[in-house]
C-alpha cells in the first residue's frame, strides 16, 4: 500500500571519477543551497482531522513544542465549507444567508465540518518554518457522518484550485503555497478496526494528501492491543486500496538508510500520546509525559510509544519529501485530472521533463478554455437576465392592458350614463308645460 519505490539497481551503471585539475567551485553547491534554504525559511501545511476530544490539539502542541492555539500572534482563519457567499448586489447576499442558513441547518444532521486554519512561524536554532494547522472541529458529530469527508476534500481541491491559478498568473510567487502537505488522521484507540467512517475518509483524502494516520491515545491500550490493532488497519487499508506515506527510497541510499526509512513505514499507523507536561521519569528528570497511578508514559521516548517516530516522519527526515510528493505527485495528478475536463490533453507522464514551450502551450489552452467558460456563463446569465426582463415587460404590459381596457369600459359606462341624462334633459325641455286652469276674475274696485 506504499507509494514509495525501490528503484532497481543499475548494473550496468559505470561512475567514472575524475580528478579535477583545479579549484572549479561546483563542491560549495550544497552550501549555497543550504543558505538559501536558510535565508527562505521552510513550511508546512498541515490537515488535522479526528473526531471530538482525541487529543488533536495536545499532539500538535507536542509536536511543536507549543502551545499553537495561544495567541494573538497566531492568524486563524475559519469558514463554514459550502457558504462562500458571492454576489454583487445586497439582495442577493441577504438571499444567500437566508440559504446559507437553512443549509446550516440542514447541516446539522448530516455533516456540520468547518474548517479552521491557524498559521503561525516558528524558529528553531535561526531555522524558520512557517507551519499551518488546517483544523477540522465537527468532523463525525452528525447523526448521518456519511459525507463528512466532503468539505475537508473540498478545502484540499480549493487549495489546489487557488495554487494552478496562482500559476497561470503574470507574476507568480511561490512563496504563496498553501497546498496541504501531509494529513494527519486520528483513530479511536478502540483496539477494534477502523469504523466506516475512518474507512471513508482515508479512502477519499489519500489521492489528495500525504495520509499520516495516527492511533490517539495510545497510552489506554496494551503493546499487544497495539500490534493487533495496527495489524488490523493496515489489513483494512490494503483491500480499499488506500495508499499511505511511505518515505521514498533512492538507488544511492545506504542500507542503513534503505532499512530506516522502511522501519519507519511499518510502524504507520503511529500510536501516539500527547502532552506538554513535564514528569519525573525513574532517573529523576523532568521529561514529557503523562503520569498514571502505575507509571509514567514518556511521550519522547520510543520505548513507550511512537511519537518520535511521527516526529522524525512529519518533520525532522521528511518534511521535503512530503512537500515533493504533494508537488510532484498528488498536484499533478489533479492538475492534469482538471486540465482534461477542461478539454485540454496534456502528456500523462508525472514525472516528464520540463519543456517550457509544453507549459506556456498548456498554460495559453488553459487561460483560453477558462476565458470560453467565462464567456459561455457570461452568456447564459446575460440570456437569463433578458428573458426576465422581457417576462417582466410582457407582464406589465399586460396589466396595463388589462388597466386601459378596464378604464375604457368604465368611461363608456359614465359616457352613457351622461348620454341618458342628456337625452333625459332634452326630453323634458321640449315637453310643453301644462298650462294651469284660468282664475275666476274677482270683482272688486281696483277693476
Ligand atoms: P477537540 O478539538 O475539542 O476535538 O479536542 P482535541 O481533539 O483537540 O483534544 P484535546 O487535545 O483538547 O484533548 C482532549 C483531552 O484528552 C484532554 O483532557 C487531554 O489532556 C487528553 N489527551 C490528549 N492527548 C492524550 C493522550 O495521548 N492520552 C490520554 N490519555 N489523554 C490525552
Amino acid at each position: 500500500i506504499g507509494s514509495g519505490q525501490v528503484l532497481p539497481e543499475q548494473p550496468d551503471l559505470k561512475i567514472i571519477r575524475r580528478e579535477i585539475n583545479g579549484f572549479v567551485g561546483f563542491a560549495n553547491l550544497p552550501k549555497q543551497w543550504h543558505r538559501k534554504s536558510i535565508r527562505r525559511g521552510f513550511s508546512l501545511n498541515l490537515l488535522c482531522v479526528s473526531q471530538r476530544g482525541l487529543g488533536k490539539s495536545t499532539l500538535i502542541n507536542t509536536l511543536f513544542n507549543r502551545n499553537l492555539d495561544d495567541g494573538s500572534k497566531n492568524k486563524v482563519e475559519q469558514k463554514l465549507e459550502g457558504l462562500k457567499i458571492e454576489g454583487s448586489s445586497e439582495t442577493e447576499a441577504s438571499r444567500d444567508d437566508e440559504e446559507a442558513q437553512t443549509a446550516q441547518e440542514s447541516e446539522n444532521v448530516r455533516s456540520s465540518v468547518k474548517i479552521k486554519t491557524l498559521s503561525t512561524t516558528i524558529e528553531e536554532n535561526g531555522v524558520s518554518l512557517k507551519l499551518s494547522v488546517v483544523d477540522t472541529p465537527g468532523f463525525g458529530d452528525a447523526i448521518d457522518n456519511s459525507d463528512s469527508w466532503r468539505p475537508i476534500v473540498d478545502e484540499v481541491n480549493y487549495r489546489f484550485d487557488q495554487y494552478l491559478d496562482a500559476e497561470n498568473k503574470i507574476n507568480r510567487s511561490s512563496e504563496d503555497d498553501n497546498r496541504i502537505h501531509a494529513c494527519l488522521y486520528f483513530i479511536e484507540p478502540t483496539a477494534h478496526y477502523l469504523k466506516p467512517l475512518d474507512l471513508g475518509f482515508c479512502k477519499q483524502i489519500h489521492e489528495k494528501c500525504n495520509l499520516i494516520p495516527v492511533i490517539a491515545k495510545s497510552d489506554i491500550l496494551t503493546e499487544e492491543e497495539i500490534a493487533v490493532f495496527k495489524r488490523r488497519i493496515r489489513k483494512q487499508l490494503e483491500d480499499e486500496n488506500v495508499v499511505l506515506f511511505e518515505p521514498p527510497q533512492y538507488a544511492l541510499d545506504d542500507q542503513e538508510t534503505i532499512h530506516a526509512s522502511k522501519s519507519l513505514y511499518e510502524k504507520i499507523p503511529f500510536a501516539v500520546v500527547g502532552s506538554t507536561d513535564k514528569v519525573e521519569n525513574s532517573k529523576g528528570s523532568l521529561v514529557r509525559g503523562r503520569s498514571y497511578p502505575w507509571g509514567i508514559i514518556e511521550v519522547d521516548n520510543a520505548s513507550h510509544c511512537d511519537f518520535v517516530y511521527l516526529r522524525d516522519l512529519l518533520i525532522s527526515q521528511y518534511l521535503e519529501e512530503l512537500r515533493e510528493r504533494t508537488n510532484s505527485v498528488l498536484y499533478e495528478k489533479y492538475r492534469s485530472e482538471k486540465l482534461t475536463k477542461l478539454g485540454i490533453k496534456q502528456d500523462n507522464a508525472v514525472f516528464k521533463e520540463f519543456d517550457p514551450e509544453t507549459k506556456q502551450k498548456e498554460e495559453k489552452q488553459l487561460h483560453e478554455a477558462k476565458l470560453a467558460k467565462l464567456e459561455a456563463e457570461m452568456k447564459s446569465v446575460f440570456h437569463q437576465k433578458v428573458s426576465e426582463k422581457e417576462k417582466k415587460l410582457q407582464k406589465s404590459e399586460a396589466e396595463l392592458f388589462a388597466r386601459h381596457k378596464e378604464m375604457k369600459e368604465k368611461l363608456n359606462k359614465q359616457l352613457k350614463a351622461l348620454e341618458e341624462k342628456k337625452h333625459q334633459l332634452e326630453h323634458s325641455l321640449n315637453t310643453p308645460i301644462p298650462q294651469s286652469p284660468a282664475q275666476p276674475k274677482k270683482k272688486g274696485f281696483l277693476r
